[in-house]
């Protein structure tokens, strides 16, 4: 069941923790430890089946060792999936019991949060373990990573825009932002600033009702996203969104957005590519966060170094589009082939 899943992927570690008082039903997977620590968020999710969830955390955790390492943090990855029980009795013993499991794992993985989890959640797991980021509170307590995750999305889709329109606005195209989160709330106001003409998208419709009124946007329904007319496609609600058919129909020139796993399957970067469409790979254009968080992991003096790192981001895209030429291949290989040369420590194609 592990061993031969289809998203194993040679994991150090695969924890499957239980705590039947608190009722946490948690797996945590550490992907790699090359690099340093692994580091990634915990996703509370209501997942159909044991083997969803397995599948998930294999595949996020396998996402957060590229992203590290692209993003050039001496971190290694992991993720920790909670199956949400029916109901929370208590939040905090919930967290706390996952604090417990983490720490016996001795700071070979560092959690913070991610989908359905917050800054008072991490506060729980911090009272049973130190290997925790993402507080509000502590001397190098870092907070939301949101705003710097929408940061490192604006500046890697200028550059990417850049690259295929010329110009440093955003005037004259038209953006889809699909998911009015946390993340993509902030990147709408850059996107808009930039000059923009934005389409937003979310299942809450009074979310796009709002977006609309503030960003002076034109409202698509969920459903009708991806067929509607536009420039660049911005995916900043859940993974998966990119299938083999969707993206025949996607009317993008460029796609660049927060979501994780964007890609249902290694196809599509391919196909995307034969389309003659520019993919900027999510974990690449998504690293702000972690870098953010990692500033707290490593507990990072000088301001300057989250700000370097996420401008550094653009950089990294920019290679990946060139080298992606050169080798006529897809943007998502070429990402891919990049992360695994550093991990292995091969300076000579890593660089
Ligand atoms: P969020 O939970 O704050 O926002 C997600 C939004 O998407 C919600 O408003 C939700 O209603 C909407 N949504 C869900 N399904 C939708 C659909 N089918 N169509 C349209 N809207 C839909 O999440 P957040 O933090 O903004 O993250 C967005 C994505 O970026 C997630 O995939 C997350 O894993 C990823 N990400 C977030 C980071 C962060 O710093 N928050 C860091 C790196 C990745």
């Amino acid at each position: 069941m592990l061993f031969d899943h289809k998203s194993f992927d040679a994991h150090e570690t695969v924890v499957f923790a239980d705590d039947e008082a608190s009722g946490l039903r948690a797996i945590i997977a550490l992907h790699s430890t090359a690099l340093g620590p692994a580091a990634g968020g915990c996703r509370l999710w209501h997942y159909n089946s044991d083997l969803a969830a397995l599948d998930d955390v294999l595949r996020l955790s396998r996402g957060m060792t590229y992203k590290n390492a692209m993003a050039g943090l001496p971190l290694g990855g992991g993720k920790t999936v909670i199956m949400a029980p029916e109901q929370i009795r208590d939040r905090r013993a919930l967290f706390a019991a996952l604090g417990r499991a983490i720490d016996r794992l001795g700071g070979s993985y560092w959690t913070a949060e991610d989908v359905g989890v917050g800054p008072a959640d991490m506060a729980a797991v911090a009272t049973a373990t130190r290997f925790v980021a993402g507080l509000e509170k502590g001397r190098h307590a870092s907070g939301d990573p949101s705003p710097v995750t929408a940061k490192g999305v604006f500046t890697c889709l200028m550059a990417g825009a850049h690259r295929i329109w010329g110009g440093r606005t955003l005037s004259g195209l038209t953006v889809a932002v699909q998911g009015l989160g946390r993340v993509g709330w902030h990147l709408c106001q850059a996107l808009h600033a930039a000059g923009a003409d934005l389409l937003v998208s979310d299942i809450d419709a009074r979310r796009a009702q709002l977006a609309a009124r503030e960003f002076n946007a034109t409202v698509v329904a969920p459903e009708k996203i991806l067929t509607a007319r536009m420039d660049i496609f911005v995916p900043c609600a859940l993974g998966g969104v990119l299938t083999r058919e969707s993206v025949g129909a996607l009317d993008a020139r460029m796609i660049c957005g927060a979501a994780n796993n964007q890609l249902a399957d290694e196809a599509v970067g391919a196909k995307i590519a034969r389309l003659g469409k520019l993919y900027l790979p999510d974990y690449i254009v998504n690293a702000g966060g972690i870098i953010n968080v990692a500033s707290e992991i490593l507990q990072i003096e000088d301001p300057a170094w989250i700000e370097d790192k996420v401008s550094a981001l653009a950089v990294t895209i920019e290679e990946v589009i060139e080298e992606a030429a050169k080798r006529s291949r897809d943007t998502a290989a070429v990402a891919d082939s990049i992360a695994q040369a550093r991990i292995a420590g091969d300076c000579r194609l890593a660089a």
